[in-house]
């Protein structure tokens, strides 16, 4: 859908593959993603299909075989490893399934971490980490060790750590996977809250169909390309050769427009 809004990610042509012994497996090829500015991006599809593989390459913590990733008008794949650590410090939080906290330290200790690696002086640090664990609501937890809290308070400090150094770029893989129904929800109250007031561009996998009906748009990975899915249910066209039921159809309100085009040449434009 033509728009306005500048694009914060977008990939070209990227083909990522593993090699082992003498196969190759091939996650997907020649994909093609544009983010816009502001987005809140869901990313679903069946346990193998290279969610996670996308998402590692898209923050720079992976490379990919082919193809270019441009952050705005940056190309982070041509990045040495230096400048993408310090270009993924600097632009991206990232939340997973499991909180990956140091449990010998403290909420404010985990939460300052990113400052302190990017060379900033406790001084600044320690109010910064702890404004963030304070919009969690988590200021009295500050002081205790992070494997003293429950999984709920540890994902709450871990999206305050990923926030701590103002990112533009919110990566989440599976944020609520670890998570029962009720604290679950909270956390997507959460995402949206921080999505919303930090004005970023988020990017969530998730198995969770209601956190995934959030978002202003889901892509579903399948068979290495990316599909458009409804998260207000209806009727979309995934590919130019004709609709589809929507994955989220059971769900209230009006289909979503058509972003998904596929080319000439099978390379499909999201
Ligand atoms: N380092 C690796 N070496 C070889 N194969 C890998 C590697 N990492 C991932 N894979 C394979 O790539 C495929 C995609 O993995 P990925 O973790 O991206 O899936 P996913 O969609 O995130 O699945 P899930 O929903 O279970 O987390 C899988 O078949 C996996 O086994
Ligand atoms: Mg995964």
């Amino acid at each position: 859908m033509p728009t306005d809004t500048p694009v914060a990610i977008r990939t070209i042509d990227l083909t990522k593959s593993y090699t082992s012994g003498n196969s190759q497996l091939v996650i997907f090829e020649r994909l093609n993603l544009e983010i816009p500015e502001g987005e809140r991006l869901a990313l679903i599809g069946e346990s193998g299909a290279g969610k996670s593989t996308l998402l590692h390459l898209l923050g720079g913590l992976d490379r990919p075989n082919q193809g270019r990733i441009f952050f705005g008008g940056r190309e982070i794949t041509s990045l040495g490893q230096a400048e993408l650590a310090d270009f993924r410090n600097r632009q991206i939080g990232f939340v997973w399934q499991t909180h990956h906290l140091l449990p010998e330290f403290t909420a404010l200790e985990n939460v300052m971490m990113p400052l302190l690696m990017r060379g900033a002086g406790r001084k600044l640090a320690s109010p910064a980490a702890m404004r963030r664990l304070d919009e969690m609501g988590l200021g009295p937890r500050a002081s205790h060790r992070s494997g003293e809290l429950s999984g709920g308070e540890q994902q709450r400090v871990a999206i305050a750590r990923a926030l701590v150094t103002d990112p533009k770029v919110l990566l989440a893989d599976e944020p609520t996977g670890n998570l029962d129904h009720k604290t679950g929800e909270k956390i997507a109250d959460l995402f949206d809250e921080v999505h919303r007031l930090n004005r970023l561009t988020s990017v969530f996998v998730t198995h969770n169909i209601g956190f995934a009906s959030r978002c202003d748009r889901v892509l579903r990975l399948e068979a290495g390309r990316l599909v458009e899915d409804n998260p207000r249910g209806g009727i979309v066209q995934s590919d130019n050769q004709g609709m589809e039921q929507g994955h989220f159809a059971g769900l209230q309100g009006e289909g979503a427009p058509l972003d998904t085009a596929r080319g000439e040449d099978g390379t499909n434009y999201v």
